[in-house]
């Protein structure tokens, strides 16, 4: 049976965005979600390193389309509990006027998300699915921060990865951005020579509220269809990639 405490939360199962909470040195984390990053951590002691990385690589993207493409409206899909260095911040450190959605599908981020951006006009929080893509851009549109004439970029950061088969769902949202439209995607990679550590990690996963799917990164690119890739060193560092790439992989596409 989970146990519930009084706000409704299940803090007997460990939950996805508390356990990367956790890894972030975040105080937003229960028993379950320490143990099970705990699992993790012995199975791949470098994934604190690795989650901080994703962070540095979501935050440089973010800072790259603000200044250098002229992006303006950003939409966050699996956000995650509130960190350091959110979509926002970095983009207002180029134009305190840019609009930020978040939008993630538990209800206790999206508590935590509104809490942090109480009053802040230029940024919302909202609760979707990206299984149901038109559902989560509907919503976005109807903060009215985002204006889906012009182009806007579409962070799907360390999300992809709990969900089965979403070809058909990033593809939609692809289909629905205008040109000159960006894609920023990280994903957890298949490590061959690691198997029976990957193996030990989507054990943990399969026993918390979402299992996790690494993907080869030929696999992930996929996800950016006929998407123009720009060369990820342009905005952060060979080493940091380098160290990146033991865990994972990310890029960041242009619609054109
Ligand atoms: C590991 S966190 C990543 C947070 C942030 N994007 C980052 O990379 O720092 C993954 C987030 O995706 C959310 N998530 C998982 N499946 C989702 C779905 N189908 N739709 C929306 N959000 C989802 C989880 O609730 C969690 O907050």
């Amino acid at each position: 049976m989970s146990d519930r405490n009084p706000y409704g939360i299940d803090v007997s199962t460990a939950n996805v965005a508390r356990i990367y909470d956790y890894m972030l040195g975040g105080k937003d984390n229960f028993a379950a979600d320490r143990a099970a990053a705990g699992q993790i951590l012995k199975a791949f002691p470098e994934s604190r390193e690795g989650v901080q990385l994703n962070r540095e690589f979501l935050g440089n993207a973010v800072r790259h389309l603000a200044a250098e493409e002229g992006i303006r409206q950003f939409v966050d899909i699996g956000a995650g509990l509130p960190t350091q260095k959110n979509v926002h911040q970095v983009a207002h450190e180029t134009d305190p006027a840019a609009r930020t959605v978040y939008v993630d599908n538990d209800p206790v981020v999206c508590v935590h998300g509104r809490a942090l951006l109480a009053g802040a006009p230029t940024v919302a929080m909202v609760e979707g699915d990206l299984r149901a893509p038109e559902d989560v851009w509907a919503k976005a549109a109807e903060t009215g921060l985002i204006d889906r004439e012009e182009p806007v970029a579409v962070l799907m950061v360390a999300i992809l990865h709990f969900l089965d088969d979403p070809y058909t769902e990033v593809a939609k949202v692809r289909e629905m951005l205008a040109p000159g439209s960006f894609l920023v995607i990280t994903h957890l990679s298949m490590a061959e020579r690691r198997a029976k550590d990957t193996d030990t990690v989507k054990g943990v996963y399969s026993r918390a509220n979402s299992g996790v799917v690494p993907r080869t990164v030929d696999e992930i690119k996929h996800f950016f269809g006929d998407f123009e890739l720009l060369d990820n060193t342009t905005f952060i560092s060979p080493g940091a990639l380098e160290r990146m790439a033991i865990l994972g992989w990310g890029g960041v596409g242009r619609k054109r």
